[in-house]
């Protein structure tokens, strides 16, 4: 099982694009939130996150519930706090 999760995440390494961080960890005290920010590139327009030139911002839990929860209420994606939030 381990060994299987470091040859996801070394496949992840070497296929994604080098624009930004591949997989970004949110700490969040209730569960960090893991965001693969590579893959949500290929899902959703930059526009849909980021406010002209995409670049690094900071993610407040008020942006991530409205925007991040909000498409995948819209859309698919995990909804439920445990889905995101993982101890
Ligand atoms: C789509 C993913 C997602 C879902 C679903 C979600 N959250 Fe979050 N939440 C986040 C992200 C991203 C942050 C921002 C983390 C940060 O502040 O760095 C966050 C932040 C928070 C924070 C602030 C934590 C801190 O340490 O400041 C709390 C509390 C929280 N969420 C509770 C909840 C609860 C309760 C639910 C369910 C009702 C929920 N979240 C559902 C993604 C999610
Ligand atoms: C689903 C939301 C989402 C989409 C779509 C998205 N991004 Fe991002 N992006 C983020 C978040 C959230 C961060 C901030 C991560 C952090 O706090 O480190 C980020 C960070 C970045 C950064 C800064 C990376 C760094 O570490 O300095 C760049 C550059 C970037 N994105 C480019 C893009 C481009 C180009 C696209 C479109 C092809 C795109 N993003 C699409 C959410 C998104
Ligand atoms: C514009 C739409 C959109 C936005 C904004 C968005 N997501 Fe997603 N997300 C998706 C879609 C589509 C999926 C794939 C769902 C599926 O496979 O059925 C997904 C899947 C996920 C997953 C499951 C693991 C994976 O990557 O497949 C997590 C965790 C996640 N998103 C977290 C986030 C967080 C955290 C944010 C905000 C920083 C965010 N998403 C913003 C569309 C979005």
């Amino acid at each position: 099982m381990k060994k299987l999760l470091i040859a996801l995440l070394a496949a992840a390494v070497f296929a994604a694009p080098a624009l930004a961080a591949d997989v970004v960890v949110f700490e969040a005290k209730n569960g960090n939130v893991t965001f693969d920010h590579a893959a949500h590139q290929k899902r959703a327009e930059c526009a849909k996150c980021h406010q002209g030139t995409p670049a690094k911002f900071e993610v407040t839990k008020d942006w991530a519930h409205a925007t991040c929860k909000g498409c995948h209420q819209e859309k698919s994606g995990p909804t439920k706090c445990n889905d995101c939030h993982k101890k």
